[in-house]
């Protein structure tokens, strides 16, 4: 390999706020490089999943600034995988620590793509920038921080959904598999192909392990000298085409023929699509996405709710970027050492074989 163009950074001891799976991804991808780490949890149960890692676990109590303090104390980057007031309460705490960088809990589409408003499903993430710009403004110890945006995990269209890997715990709504698009064991789909303007609706996507090997490597271009957002991505696809590898990669499971869950909206056939995927699929246009949710919150569906919700965040460009920056920085500094893993082979490997 050829030698990185920057200076080797000095060992950090690393905070990872939270013990879920995005913590265990991060973690260990972290555990491979030199720095030290440290995870935060309200929950000590969680230290044996850690014990691989050879890192220290540290009970806190996110009510209690002197226990996050404590917790903090000589680190110099935070890793955040906790939102809401938690988050709020560590990242004061992380201020009052003089922490020179701090990552929130914003593992998702590019920020330039948020709505603005507070996403029901994403508390405090509004706030917590908020408080990192004040923070990153102080004329005595400002506190950097960086946002890493990696598009819709991977996670989501495999068996069990998010809730698998410890992502979303408590987040019914969302972490089950067939919350997103796709419904994997009756094979049933619901989209939304074209957004407000016709074109084509594409998300980027990226697999949590993934997360945590970009944000290792991260870690050689020196927090010094990070930007304000990271873009990363294991790739990127329309909906149309996630729909079409997942049916490509289950249809030879298919065990027997399609079931109509989902009534066809506005359905229209197309040949190649149904061909290779073999799969039920609801259409539904983007100008009816908001009377579908308007009709949903008042008929109390949360599920279908969200679900459209989705599908119009999907359409409305949320999980979409068009470059990838933090590849663009590692590559260009000879850090890119590691192949993010195909959408089509996470799927492969997480479905397993037929049998
Ligand atoms: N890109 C995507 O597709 C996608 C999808 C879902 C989530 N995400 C991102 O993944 C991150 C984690 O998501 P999540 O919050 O939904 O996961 P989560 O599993 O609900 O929470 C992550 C960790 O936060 C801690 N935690 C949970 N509730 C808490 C509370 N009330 N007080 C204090 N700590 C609490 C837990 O750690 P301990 O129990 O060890 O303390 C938990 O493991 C977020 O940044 C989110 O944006 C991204």
């Amino acid at each position: 390999m050829a030698p990185s163009s920057k200076s080797t950074p000095a060992m950090m001891r690393i905070a990872i706020a939270g013990g879920g799976g995005l913590a265990w991804a991060l973690a260990e991808a972290i555990s491979e490089t030199p720095h030290a780490l440290v995870v935060l949890t309200r929950s000590a149960e969680i230290r044996a999943s850690f014990d691989e890692f050879g890192c220290d676990v540290m009970e806190v109590d996110y009510n209690s600034q002197s226990s996050l303090r404590y917790a903090l104390r000589g680190a110099d980057l935070v890793l955040s995988t906790v939102k809401g007031q938690p988050q709020l309460n560590l990242i004061r705490a992380a201020k009052h620590e003089m922490i020179s960088r701090f990552v929130p809990a914003e593992w998702e589409g590019a920020l330039s793509h948020r709505s603005g408003t507070e996403d029901a499903r994403d508390p405090g993430s509004q706030d917590a920038l908020s408080a990192l710009r004040d923070a990153s403004r102080s004329s005595r110890h400002p506190m950097n921080y960086t946002v890493f945006s990696c598009g819709l995990f991977y996670e989501w269209f495999a068996p069990g959904g998010l809730s698998v890997y410890q992502v979303a715990s408590e987040d019914t709504y969302c972490n089950f598999q067939g919350a997103l698009f796709i419904e994997g064991e009756s094979m049933a789909a619901t989209i939304t192909e074209n957004n407000a303007e016709g074109r084509t609706v594409r998300v980027s996507m990226t697999s949590i392990s993934d997360v945590g090997r970009f944000v290792a490597a991260a870690l050689d271009l020196g927090i010094a000298s990070w930007e304000k957002e990271y873009k990363m991505r294991g790739t990127q696809m329309s909906v149309r085409d996630i729909v079409a590898t997942f049916g490509r990669v289950r249809n030879g499971m298919l065990q027997h023929p399609i079931n109509t869950l989902c009534i066809p909206l506005n359905h229209k056939a197309d040949t190649t699509l149904h061909k290779i995927a073999t799969t039920d699929i609801r259409y539904i246009r983007y100008q009816d996405l908001s009377r579908f949710v308007n009709s949903s919150i008042q008929s109390q569906d949360y599920g279908m709710y969200f679900l459209y919700r989705r599908l119009k965040n999907a359409a409305d460009g949320r999980w979409h970027f068009g470059s990838s920056n933090l590849t663009t920085a590692l590559t260009n500094n000879h850090l890119m050492t590691f192949e993010p893993i195909a959408f089509d082979a996470f799927l492969e490997s997480s479905w397993g074989p037929y049998s």
